[in-house]
């Protein structure tokens, strides 16, 4: 018999492994990965080249009208579609980070994106990395999941990520990384906190293999 298919969210502040982790979990129980950071990143993108400024409502209204955004997997990648363009790369730079947290504080932004999200996992069977899937997206999700780590383990991560593109230092990015939390986790609307039911791990000292058995442990539970 096949199991039954549920929605799986991921929430947690930025570098503490929610990507690799929520993409190795979907894989490894045969679901679909949705990144929704990069939802919010496309966003960004879109109203820095539109030059739509986050305070002019009108403007941002009007781009956010004539967009569409689709992740879809490609060669095991997850890639950003803005309007049919691939734009995964162009969003993966400290300055749209920064954007992204700020456009993700206006309501018209989190109301346009909690359709589209919405609609992504009314199937089910899919993995949700974010900071407010299991509060305000997914709030009946079967699985919730709080990732943390400590702001060290967390800027180090994100440097090597960013590492080869050798711009910034890891005290920047440290700094722009407490940032980004400490607005992401005050702002009045969906702030980034853990979910009701939400399992907590702190990923500090754990691998990978160790954050997947205990997210595994939970998930078949649930299933049983
Ligand atoms: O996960 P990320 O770093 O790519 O996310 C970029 C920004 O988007 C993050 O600073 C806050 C915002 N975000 C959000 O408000 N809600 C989500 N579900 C996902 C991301």
């Amino acid at each position: 018999m096949e199991k039954k298919k549920i929605v799986i969210t991921i929430d947690g502040p930025s570098g503490a492994g929610k990507t690799t982790a929520s993409r190795m979990l979907a894989r490894r129980l045969g679901y679909k990965y949705m990144d929704t950071g990069a939802l919010y990143r496309g966003i960004a993108l879109a109203s820095k080249e539109k030059n739509s400024h986050p305070d002019d409502e009108g403007a941002m209204k009007s781009m956010l009208a004539g967009l569409t955004l689709n992740l879809v997997l490609k060669d095991n990648s997850l890639r950003l579609l803005l309007n049919e363009r691939d734009v995964s790369d162009l969003i993966r730079t400290p300055e749209i980070s920064m954007m992204a947290s700020a456009v993700s504080a206006l309501p018209l932004v989190r109301e346009y994106l909690l359709e589209v999200q919405r609609t992504m996992g009314r199937d089910k069977g899919v993995v949700f990395e974010g900071r407010d899937m299991g509060t305000v997206v997914f709030p009946e999700a079967e699985v919730k999941f709080y990732l943390d780590a400590s702001p060290e383990n967390r800027a180090m991560r994100r440097y090597r990520e960013l590492d080869s593109r050798g711009k910034i230092s890891l005290e920047q990015v440290k700094t722009e990384m407490v940032k980004r939390d400490f607005d992401d986790s005050h702002r009045k609307l969906a702030p980034l906190k853990q979910a009701e039911g939400a399992v907590r791990i702190d990923s500090s000292n754990l691998n990978l293999e160790e954050v997947l058995d205990i997210m595994l442990y939970h998930i078949e539970a649930a299933l049983c």
